[in-house]
């Protein structure tokens, strides 16, 4: 049984029923306005200091957990407190949950929450480069193990996945997410919910996810932050929310609000998103918990004329818990009181968080962890050998001129130069918090310990990842001349993506480029590692350097990652799930647009720019191996096919190398002429297949024309008969091309 929160008729769930709403019965206000809220712990001294040294790594994880904290323990006595957030470790949790229980009048259970977003101490690969795998059931696996180990650490709830879909890589947060093809991302948003859920949210080791961020959060203006975000419901619903409804299938318990506004309403206090399209449309039945204050923000967006006015709006459009700053314990008791608020209202948002809390199973087991289960799995073995193998998955091999990769292990001598190529930090990208650095294999050790033990290794860093600190590109290129191939490794920092981490220029930051620039005047092949959380614009790379290996932020695992694809240990075979553009000024591009009447052409009047080239630099789907794939024989089951029914999509791939590879098979379809503008093509299907060499293997395909609608002028869902192009291939760019008709009997 999938661990859905659609409930079902069945014994159990009434007997829920029956207890929650005599629990209601015996609630104080405060005490149902308390299962509404959630904070965090407050630190004793100057909070936001803290955390801002904390963020920029003045003080360790370590270091802040060991700070005294205000745990709130009186609100948790007196039941006014029904989650708290950035509670971790199996001891604290269980003594404020002893609280809960043995102290407070009804021992209502509290519900754990943090942000679990790429692994709890096992940290995988941030969320965008694990999509590049397109793999989807070690994408589920990865959420499983971060799972079992969040919840041996006490925590019973992560604010993941986030399933927005961006088109910006400006925003910061495109890292969290699964790039901007919205079929790919609701594949991964369901496998993601699945993996921390499982089938049975009552297991121990499973912990409720939170979809978020309702919705099109990813769209805001510029990719600025929190900015607003104004689009066609069409869009909105064609492009933005089918992640989030995927989610929603999957039993995803919670959902979270956005920041933004969409059309004019800030989300925590739309009842469109909230009502008429999550409850009543995905008839989802969990809980939805707001943004870090985002409530009383929408005072400051302008939206409510005060808190207590905000809180009135964010309950009555369905938002159900507030989180961190508690918004509602303050403003909404009285209201209840005063009648400004029905009872009702109030009593239906407390059923809803209670009804999680009993799915989870929080009432018959509280305490779900201990010290010794905490300490047995954490960081397992078994756990760090898949966070190896994601990250391996996770890379997208860019560029491989003359194939100069994989790299032979008994070279004289390598240069590894950069300033990402000797660090721990920066490989754990953003929302890492739990993880600790000391466990990180930087790229240098990852190499050292492939080579042969005669391979002589210069590392020298060159530069400071921004800035102009630390330059010292003489000796880099001293190194370099004596080696015989140069590896460098350069990108991002982990905080230059993720939360408020836009940025208006895609470039490699700092002296980066002129670094590359010196390393490559040698005359000695250079191989690029690139480091980042978001797609860059690296053009004079992509013309200039012999290979480039695109590895993001891959967690603990990442420098044997990367060691195992540089020397062929593995053969890469991640694809992009967001255009690399060409320059910055080419935002918003990505592969799935709708068409203009005058595509660019050689002809000036056309959609380009004077500048610079129309196309991106890396298409969406694009990665290499070290093997190649023939695509043949497109086969269409029929050339007529009606609404109501299916057709078959076949081809032949062929492994036409000398290496095993995998190679993951994409198919876009075009709805040719239809009442609306429709997109130049759409990722439709996907398989990823291994191939040994000369092995060829039929794809097959299997789509259901219900599935090739789209919202007309009045917002209904229709498809509309006519023809429809097929295209097959390696990425969005290439490949085989057939077509079928849609016809209406
Ligand atoms: C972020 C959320 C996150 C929450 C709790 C917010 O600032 O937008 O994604 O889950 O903080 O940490």
């Amino acid at each position: 049984m999938a661990a859905e929160l659609n409930i079902k008729e069945n014994v159990i769930e009434k007997a829920y029923e029956h207890k929650i709403n005599e629990l209601i019965n015996k609630m104080t206000i405060e005490e149902k306005v308390g299962q509404l809220t959630q904070i965090v712990p407050s630190l004793y001294g100057a909070f936001e200091e803290i955390i801002t040294k904390l963020v920029e790594g003045e003080i360790s994880y370590q270091e802040f957990q060991a700070m005294e904290k205000n745990y709130h323990k009186d609100d948790i006595r007196e039941g006014i407190l029904g989650s708290m957030g950035g509670v971790t470790g199996a001891e604290i949790s269980n003594e404020l949950q002893k609280i809960a229980i043995e102290e407070s009048r009804l021992g209502i259970p509290i519900l754990f929450g943090l942000d679990v977003i790429h692994g709890y101490k096992t940290i995988f690969p941030i969320p965008l480069a694990e999509a590049c795998s397109w793999d989807i059931e070690w994408i589920e696996k990865t959420a499983e193990i971060a799972a079992k180990e969040a919840s041996a650490a006490g925590i019973h709830w992560t604010y993941a996945p986030m399933v927005d879909i961006s088109r910006d890589p400006r925003w910061g947060r495109v890292a969290e997410g699964a790039g901007e093809d919205t079929y790919l991302a609701s594949v991964i948003a369901a496998a993601r919910v699945k993996g921390f859920q499982g089938e049975n949210l009552s297991e121990p080791d499973r912990i409720l996810a939170c979809a978020k961020h309702f919705a099109a959060y990813g769209a805001a203006v510029g990719g600025r932050d929190y900015n607003t975000v104004d689009m066609s419901l069409q869009t909105l619903h064609e492009v933005y929310l089918p992640p989030f409804e995927a989610a929603a299938k999957a039993g995803v318990a919670t959902f979270m609000s956005a920041f933004n506004d969409l059309n004019g309403i800030p989300c925590t206090v739309n009842n469109y998103l909230l009502t008429d399209v999550l409850r009543e449309q995905f008839g989802f039945k969990g809980f939805v918990v707001s943004d870090a204050n985002s409530i009383a923000e929408c005072v400051v967006h302008g939206n409510s004329v005060d808190r207590i006015e905000a809180c009135k709006k964010a309950l009555l459009a369905g938002l159900e818990m507030d989180m961190s700053h508690g918004t509602y314990q303050q403003d909404l008791p009285e209201q209840i009181k005063n009648g400004g608020i029905p009872e009702e209202v109030v009593d239906e948002a407390v059923r809803r968080v209670l009804r999680v809390k009993f799915h989870l199973g929080l009432f018959d087991h509280p305490y779900r962890t201990n010290k010794e289960m905490e300490d047995k799995t954490l960081l397992a073995p078994e756990h760090v050998e898949v966070a190896r193998e994601m990250a391996q998955r996770s890379i997208v091999l860019l560029k491989n001129e003359d194939n100069i990769l994989p790299l032979k292990k008994n070279l004289k001598k390598i240069a590894v130069i950069g300033p990402l190529a000797d660090n721990k930090k920066e490989m754990l990208g953003t929302w890492a918090v739990t993880g600790d650095p000391e466990e990180v294999v930087t790229v240098l050790s990852g190499i050292k310990s492939v080579v042969n033990e005669y391979t002589e290794i210069a590392y020298l860093k060159g530069c400071e990842v921004t800035g102009d600190d630390g330059m010292d590109f003489n000796m880099a290129i001293q190194a370099a001349n004596e080696s015989d191939v140069i590896i460098a490794v350069v990108g991002e920092n982990a905080d230059m993506s993720g939360e408020a981490s836009s940025r208006m220029d895609l470039n490699l930051p700092g002296r980066q480029e002129e670094l590359l620039k010196a390393l490559h005047s040698t005359g000695k092949p250079v191989v690029v590692v690139l480091i980042n959380g978001r797609p860059l614009s690296i053009p004079w790379a992509a013309e200039n350097v012999s290979a480039i290996v695109e590895a993001w932020q891959l967690g603990i695992q990442s420098g044997n990652a990367i060691a195992d694809i540089l020397f062929g240990d593995y053969n890469p075979s991640g694809k992009l799930v967001a255009t690399f553009p060409y320059s910055v000024g080419q935002v918003p591009i990505y592969y799935n647009h709708p068409k203009t009447g005058r595509p660019a052409s050689k002809i000036k009047f056309t959609s380009k720019y004077i500048d610079g080239p129309s196309e991106p630099l890396y298409p969406f789907g694009f990665g290499l191996s070290y093997t190649t794939f023939e695509y043949k024989n497109l086969v269409i089951g029929s050339s007529e096919v009606s609404k109501e029914s299916k057709v078959t999509i076949s081809v032949d791939v062929k492994n036409t190398g000398d290496r095993s590879g995998e190679e993951t098979v994409q198919l876009y379809l075009s709805d040719v002429v239809a009442s609306r503008v429709r997109p130049v093509k759409e990722l439709k299907g996907f398989k990823k297949v291994g191939l040994k060499p000369g092995e060829t293997n039929t794809i097959c395909f299997e789509i259901e024309i219900r599935n090739l609608g789209f919202y007309n002028e009045a917002m209904e869902y229709i498809i509309e008969p006519g023809l429809f192009k097929v295209y097959i291939g390696p990425n969005s760019k290439e490949g085989l091309e057939g077509e079928f008709i849609v016809v209406d009997y």
